[in-house]
């Protein structure tokens, strides 16, 4: 495929992309004819996927307002996609001007895009890694010397887990992440599930093995397990749309829409 002008090198064309899938889905603008293919794919499969990464998006909003309410005003967003409308630092700087944003990501395209959107936003920072380095994710992110480690921070990693394989210990990925984070520190988790899903929405996991990253669906106790011993807020590890809905509309009576579980921790530990 001829490469369009100004993309980084390292951009890969001969396969779709999970950042830019998503973006298709989020109806953003950075995604290219191969990407589009697999998402159309996709989206016959499974017709809620779009509404599922909406869905995404919106529960992520809700968790930052509760960390915003509660002071925080640092961000580690990891796994952050393409910018579309209402990121991360948009919400933060909405409620808090001096909040700090850093973004992570895999996707050359997506750092690519949110290093152009951010390049006048002096309290935001990009890193282009992968989160099964977290040590390298933790010493790019001081070497910015944008979050202070020593006080509280929100770590995000909304639709990300899933796409790192048991044989990569997510587990202890993400105990790596919780020790470098002080007291009163947050822990927000979206991830995908094959708890209560239609066969569909499994089949639409073997189709995202021809995205970069394959995605692993896990159960509930599995995710929970993501925020060790930090104190996981009401109303605990629950179907997403479930999590603080801005009003009971948006739930359903007839069990859950969308095949992904959310939750928020907190640091309650002191320091000792
Ligand atoms: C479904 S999108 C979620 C985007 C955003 N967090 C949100 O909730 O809207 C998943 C993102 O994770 C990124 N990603 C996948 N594997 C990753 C890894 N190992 N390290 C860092 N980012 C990764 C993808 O490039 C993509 O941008």
């Amino acid at each position: 495929m001829q490469k369009p002008d100004g993309l980084p090198a390292e951009i890969d064309l001969s396969r779709p992309s999970a950042a830019r899938v998503y973006d298709y889905f989020l109806g953003g603008a950075h995604n290219f004819e191969i990407d589009r293919q697999l998402a159309e794919q996709i989206a016959a499969m499974t017709p809620n996927l779009p509404a599922t990464m909406r869905a995404g998006r919106e529960f992520l909003r809700r968790a930052m307002r509760t960390l915003l309410d509660d002071g925080i005003d640092q961000f580690l967003d990891i796994g952050s996609g393409i910018p579309t409308v209402g990121n991360v630092h948009e919400v933060a700087q909405a409620a808090n001007p001096k909040a700090r944003v850093v973004y992570v990501d895999i996707d050359p395209v997506a750092v690519a895009h949110s290093r152009e959107l951010l390049a006048d936003n002096a309290l935001t920072g990009v890193i282009h890694a992968d989160l099964r380095d977290p040590e390298r994710i933790l010493s790019e992110a001081r070497a910015l010397e944008l979050l202070d480690f020593d006080r509280p921070l929100g770590i995000l990693l909304a639709g990300v887990v899933h796409f790192v394989p048991d044989v990569d210990r997510p587990g202890d990925i993400l105990a790596t992440l919780r020790a470098a984070a002080a007291p009163g520190s947050y822990l927000v988790i979206s991830h995908s599930t094959f708890e209560d899903q239609p066969q569909e929405m499994l089949d639409a996991q073997r189709l995202s093995a021809r995205t970069a990253t394959e995605i692993t669906l896990r159960s509930r106790v599995e995710i929970t397990g993501f925020f060790g011993d930090w104190t996981i807020v009401e109303p605990g590890v629950v179907h997403m749309e479930l999590w603080r809905p801005d009003s009971p509309s948006e739930t359903t009576a007839d069990g859950p829409r969308f095949g992904a579980f959310g939750g928020v921790a907190r640091n309650d530990q002191t320091v000792g």
